[in-house]
């Protein structure tokens, strides 16, 4: 299988880290440690009050782009707390996570998800759909569950936006707990998702959304899973905040791209 684009490489720095200078010195480690790295797109996505520090290190290069956790569906009014997209687009922000488990678990419904997606893809700006079970179960019930995840986030969604949608299999059981996928099942859920999708816009429109893996990701098992779960990236949590074990997970996405 060829992949349509080059690798894409989401790092969420979640919470993290807790000071403005640590970020600055990890954005700028990454910058670094991938300045040669022109085959793989990057995005980090820190917290929203380390954006503006994070873009100063980006400086307009092409090194990474810049990414958000999580945004409001409308533009303006008095919501406590929130972030808007013109804020984001402010500083240059191309890509938000949208419907991560973390959210969801705190409260975030799938009708708050589909707002987001729209919005986001509205603003021109990629939405990064993050889908997954809780659990596997012996009657695959978690399949109905990632095709009606699928299915609310992308209602009315016109197959002209399509290309702005990125899909993030993310089985909660892999977040953050060291026990990964394995390849096989990462692509089987890939031809699921697109499966999901291509029934709703065509396979030629479904074949335009990239479709990552997110849960313990490292730097060693990144190759191996970028190959065999022939995905077209990955969206990395805990490993994103090392510059060292990040970018070489971006060099295993590009060493082991299914191109
Ligand atoms: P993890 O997190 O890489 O730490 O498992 C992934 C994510 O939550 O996106």
């Amino acid at each position: 299988m060829k992949l349509r684009q080059e690798p894409l490489v989401i790092g969420n720095w979640k919470m993290n880290p807790q000071t403005d200078t640590v970020a600055k010195r990890l954005a700028t480690e990454i910058k670094k440690a991938l300045a040669r790295q022109d085959d793989v797109e990057v995005v980090l996505t820190p917290p929203a009050p380390f954006l503006g520090i994070v873009h100063a290190v980006r400086g307009g290069g092409k090194v990474f782009a810049l990414g958000a956790q999580n945004v409001h569906p409308e533009r303006l009014g008095a919501h406590t707390g929130e972030v808007s997209i013109p804020m984001l687009q402010s500083f240059d922000v191309r890509y938000v996570i949208v419907g991560h488990s973390e959210r969801r678990k705190a409260g975030e419904t799938e009708e708050a998800v589909h707002a987001k997606i729209d919005a986001v893809i509205k603003a021109g700006m990629h939405a990064v759909l993050c889908v997954g079970e809780v659990k596997r179960d012996h009657a695959a019930q978690y399949l109905s569950d990632i095709e009606r995840q699928v299915r609310t986030a992308c209602a009315g969604l016109s197959r002209a936006k399509l290309a702005h949608l990125i899909v993030a299999y993310e089985p909660v059981w892999a977040i953050g707990t060291g026990q990964t996928a394995t390849p096989e099942d990462v692509h089987e859920m890939r031809l699921f998702i697109e499966k999901t999708l291509s029934d709703l816009y065509g396979r030629n429109y479904a074949q335009k959304v990239r479709i990552l893996y997110g849960g313990s990701v490292q730097d060693k098992n990144a190759g191996e899973l970028m190959q065999n779960g022939m995905i077209d990236g990955f969206l990395v949590g805990g490993a994103s905040l090392s510059a060292k074990e990040f970018s070489g997970i971006v060099k295993a996405a590009a060493a082991h791209s299914p191109v």
